[in-house]
Parts: structure tokens; sequence; C-alpha cells
């Protein structure tokens, strides 16, 4: 069976409350139990991680190696912009990954646009909404089926 982590990185615990406008009304619970049922269509056993901290993703990926899981998708939230920990991480791996933003990052503050770790990724998406998770989901299934 094919396994994937979803990791979320800071503050996105606080989705549901953290600035609407921009982030949507879902909590991260709902964001999980709908991709654990897209999972289960999949036939891709799913496993939902978000820590506030640096390490413990960096600790998680490293995790994900040792127990052979086949993908990642990531919201490393800011530390898109200047995490090259977790980007190393991903590169010594070598677990395909999509990284993933709820927001536009292209569309917003500057600072914004530049990711350090969309370059070791498989690919990324951005500014759909949930819908981000979801098409991540879908194109690793896509990858991985036989
Ligand atoms: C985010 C975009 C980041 O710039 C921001 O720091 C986040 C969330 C998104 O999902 O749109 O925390 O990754």
């Amino acid at each position: 069976m094919i396994r994937i982590i979803i990791l979320n990185g800071p503050n996105l615990n606080l989705l549901g409350t953290r600035e609407p406008g921009i982030y949507g009304n879902q909590t991260l619970q709902f964001i999980q139990k709908r991709l654990e049922e897209e999972a289960a269509t999949y036939r891709i056993d799913l496993d939902f991680y978000q820590s506030n901290h640096e390490g413990k993703l960096i600790d998680k990926i490293h995790e994900a190696y040792k127990n052979g899981f086949n993908g990642i998708i990531i919201n490393p939230g800011a530390f898109t912009h200047y995490s090259y920990a977790i980007r190393d991480a991903i590169s010594a791996t070598n677990i395909p990954t999509i990284e993933v933003h709820l927001s536009n990052i292209h569309a917003r503050e500057e600072f914004r646009a530049k990711s350090v770790i969309a370059p070791v990724c498989i690919g990324q998406i951005s500014g759909l909404g949930v819908d981000a998770y979801s098409a991540a989901l879908f194109a690793l299934h896509r990858r991985f089926q036989s």
C-alpha cells in the first residue's frame, strides 16, 4: 500500500480562525478528515502531522524515510521562505514531495513569492485553498498508480 504523510508547519493549527479572508474557514481537523476520505478512495495510507517547530518537522521527514513512506505533501507555512534545513531534509531523503499553500504565495507580499523548498520538490501547488492538498494527493496517487 502507498503511504503518504501530510506535514503542516507553523500556525496552521490555527486554521479556521486565522485570517479567514486569506486562509478560509476550514479547520485543520476538517482538512484532515476530507483528505483521509479521499486517500481511502485511492487506497492510500495517510499520515497527518502538524508542528510549529522546524526541528520536529525535520524529524518527521527523517522518520518517513526510515519507515519507507512513498511521498510527502508539505505546507511549510512561513518556513517555506527561509528554512534551508527543511529543504535539506527533503533532498537528503529524496522522498517525492509536493509543496502546497492555501493562499497564492505569488500574489501576496514579496517575501512570500520565494520558496527555498520548492526546488527540491516535484511540484508546488499554491492558491487553491484546501483543494491544493487534494490536488497534491491526486498527483501522488497518479504517480504511484501501477
Ligand atoms: C502558507 C503561506 C505562507 O506564506 C504563510 O506563512 C503560511 C501559510 C499558505 O498555506 O498559504 O503560514 O503556507
